[in-house]
């Protein structure tokens, strides 16, 4: 049976899922009376304490020797030496995962919700939804998953897995990855990851190339699986894990020359026959991580033990104190860098992992029943990891509803925001701790049950985070935003904002376990002589380097760099500047630099994110070449925002293809463009001449944007070849 997943997987509906979770909506009479009252008692009554400026000023970073000739290079400020392991004696992800284990046995550990009930609705155009009824969440404490995890490393030797060679997971974020993976660790096999919205040819060529014998799934990928069976000469077993439908028959002979087991019967096999293991060294690769480029096949970033624990061992130190009793929400896929990455730091903290999906967070998620609760309310959470473009759309959600309500309660959202914005940015006067706790308790506590209400951190990366969203999650969830700057091949991390910087914009400076230097790139016009500040490409350095990309001695010599001392350093093609206190701002991007006909430079990421604040604008790709002396641009529009205008305008239109076709809709996207490129100060040759709307939204599954939401330059250029052409005739 076919189920859809309604409006597409993953991060792109949170946005629908983030509406009227809360009675703040309703109560905005009430609250208006209440706010009136206590306004000028709040203002007038209390004495402004004074808040230091002590944070803007302070060094976060420190120039250290290690740069090379064209290089400058930063170091974490709070330790002379690069860290390696979070404390002595966890040099591998097996040793960091026993010893956790072992400290924190009793503590609850992996937590996933029981299914009470699931059924199939049938929409109207045909398609299947899923609805879920989930109970509460069910806790092992860190001593049993550790026994499961010895037991599944004792039965992967049993089932006869040849232990000199990989094995691969496939799956969506769960507690079984987490305990196969482990359980590999321990028999030092390296773990293939895949991305589970990769095509087809991206599954066969990583599974492939990697030559794997075992594949570990979740039932619902074995169809997936018994598709390309006949392509996958090296695969033997298949432990899969249980879920609520049956593996069909037809699935089955598709693949009954292989082995295959459901995990239990694994586990079982184990612990009926302990097998001792074969721990890892620091520098043998754990995984191979297959990451989407935005160009051709998928490359695999070798990531040795190592490269984890130092990871680890760098994102502890700039985390607030955070442990044991604190709860995770687990949902960012374990195939990405920063998901996997994520979970691991939580392991050596203590904390307890409550396993979630996008597709059933909120009480409105889409496969959520009715009626029922969604992961977060069941689970509050402490601690928050997400990509900028969820909290982006937890933002839109709320500003939508506030301005829709309007009046009274508007009013008192706006005076509330704007007196924290001013204290949050230091302006002394309003800067009140008890007028912030009033605030609170009349307005940010209703935002804040959307999440749960006992959130304490966010942590975001993937991509930069708009000003405008970092100050929405400070103000209205009143918690610190730590922002960090990495790639799946400098290990997750590489700069990372201290929680207690509460400026915009900037990623802070590197992570104790790496240097980053700014190297000149004079031909792009960024150099370490530039003032006010030096800038350069960046170029990570340090025990949290991966060892580079598997197969691909090529690549991996382009982008890596091993120096006289043995320090390696991963070229990122991002460029950056540092701040005098030693933060790093990311600014551009190499690749995404042209020079157009008459010499001008046109940095397309920063013309698409300015044009981007257009309210008509969903997604949009700038395009330029050295041909022209204008560029272009895709649009493709907010539809509902669109739509609106075109009733207001009275314009008739079939649908909403034809409506993008319609010269005075093209007209008016057009001009929208020229206010928000007026408003952002770029230049005459920044903004599109000529602009082409396209009707379909671009989502991870079209593949046309990264599971970040991150637009892929190239596969776009590449599906709207001739519109661009036409477009730049
Ligand atoms: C699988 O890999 C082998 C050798 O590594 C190669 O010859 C073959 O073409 C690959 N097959 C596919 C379907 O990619
Ligand atoms: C782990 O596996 C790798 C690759 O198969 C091997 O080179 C290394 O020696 C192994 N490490 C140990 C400690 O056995």
């Amino acid at each position: 049976m076919e189920i859809t997943d309604g409006d597409g997987q993953g991060w792109p509906l949170l946005q629908t899922n983030m509406r009227s979770n809360t009675s703040f909506f309703k109560e905005q009479g009430l609250l208006g009376i209440f706010a009136a009252l206590l306004l000028p008692i709040a203002v007038s009554l209390v004495l402004p304490f004074k808040k230091s400026l002590k944070n803007k000023q302070k060094k976060r970073g420190v120039i250290t020797n290690t740069g090379g000739e064209l290089g400058l290079a930063m170091r974490n400020i709070k330790f002379d030496s690069l860290i390696h392991e979070p404390w002595s004696g966890a040099s591998t992800i097996a040793s960091l995962f026993e010893q956790s284990c072992a400290k924190f046995s009793k503590h609850p550990y992996l937590g996933t919700r029981r299914l009470i009930s699931r059924e199939v609705i049938d929409s109207k155009d045909g398609r299947k939804f899923e609805k879920l009824h989930l109970g509460e969440y069910e806790w092992e404490n860190y001593g049993t998953v550790f026994n499961r995890v010895c037991d599944f490393a004792s039965g992967i030797v049993q089932i006869g897995h040849d232990l000199n060679s990989h094995v691969a997971i496939f799956s969506d974020t769960r507690a079984e990855w987490l305990i196969t993976s482990q359980g590999c660790f321990r028999q030092n096999l390296t773990v293939v990851t895949i991305y589970a919205s990769l095509g087809e040819d991206a599954l066969v060529h990583s599974l492939n190339e990697t030559q794997i014998s075992t594949l570990i799934c979740d039932s619902k990928q074995l169809k997936k699986v018994a598709a390309i069976r006949q392509q996958l000469q090296s695969i033997k077993y298949i432990i899969y894990f249980k879920d609520y439908e049956e593996v069909g028959a037809d699935v089955k002979s598709k693949l009954n020359d292989l082995t295959i087991l459901p995990l239990h019967e694994v586990e079982q096999l184990g612990k009926n026959n302990p097998t001792p293991p074969r721990l890892p060294e620091h520098d043998n690769i754990a995984v191979i991580m297959y990451t989407s480029g935005s160009t051709g096949l998928p490359k695999g970033v070798m990531i040795s033990h190592g490269n984890m624990v130092a990871l680890v061992a760098g994102v502890r130190t700039v985390i607030p104190k955070i442990g044991p009793g604190d709860v995770y929400l687990g949902y960012l896929p374990l195939a990405h860098v920063f998901g996997l990455a994520g979970e691991l730091v939580i392991l050596s903290l203590g904390c307890a992992i409550g396993y979630g999906s996008p597709l059933t967070m909120t009480d409105t998620s889409n496969k959520i029943k009715k009626g029922t609760k969604g992961d977060v309310s069941m689970l509050r959470p402490t601690l928050l990891i997400a990509v900028p473009a969820i909290l982006d759309r937890i933002r839109d959600g709320v500003s939508k509803k506030i301005n829709e309500k309007g009046g009274m309660l508007k009013k008192l959202f706006d005076l509330a925001y704007n007196r924290r914005l001013k204290a949050i940015e230091g302006d002394l006067l309003v800067a009140s701790s008890l007028e912030a706790f009033i605030w609170d308790k009349i307005v940010f506590t209703h935002i804040r049950a959307l999440l749960g209400g006992r959130l304490r951190f966010v942590l975001c990366g993937g991509a930069p985070l708009s000003a405008d969203t970092q100050r929405f999650v400070n103000i209205c969830l009143g918690v610190p935003v730590g922002q960090g700057y990495g790639l799946t091949e400098t290990c997750a991390g590489a700069a990372f904002t201290d929680w207690d910087d509460t400026s915009v914009g900037r990623v802070g400076p590197p992570l104790p376990c790496c240097y980053i230097k700014l190297v000149s790139w004079e031909e792009g016009g960024y150099t370490i002589s530039d003032s006010p500040m030096p800038r350069g490409e960046i170029v990570v350095g340090g025990p949290s380097v991966t060892m580079g990309y598997f197969n691909n001695k090529e690549k991996t010599k382009e982008a890596y760099k091993v120096d006289e001392r043995g320090i390696r350093w991963f070229y990122t093609g991002d460029i950056g500047q540092f701040h005098p206190d030693g933060c790093l701002e990311v600014i551009d991007r190499k690749k995404d630099i042209v020079k157009l006909q008459h010499g001008e430079y046109v940095s397309l990421g920063k013309v698409e994110s300015v044009l981007a604040t257009s309210n008509y604008v969903a997604n949009i790709m700038v395009y330029a070449n050295s041909f022209n002396s204008y560029c272009v641009a895709l649009v493709v529009p907010a539809r509902q925002e669109l739509e609106r205008w075109a009733a207001n305008a009275g314009i008739a239109y079939k649908d909403f293809e034809e409506l993008c076709e319609n010269e005075k809709a093209i007209n008016e996207v057009q001009q929208s463009l020229l206010e928000a490129a007026k408003a952002g100060k770029l230049d005459k040759f920044e903004i599109p001449a000529k602009i082409k709307l396209l009707p379909d939204p671009w989502t991870p599954e079209s593949g046309l944007v990264t599971a970040a939401l991150k637009i892929k330059r190239e596969t776009i250029k590449a599906k709207f070849k001739n519109d661009l052409q036409k477009l730049c005739q």
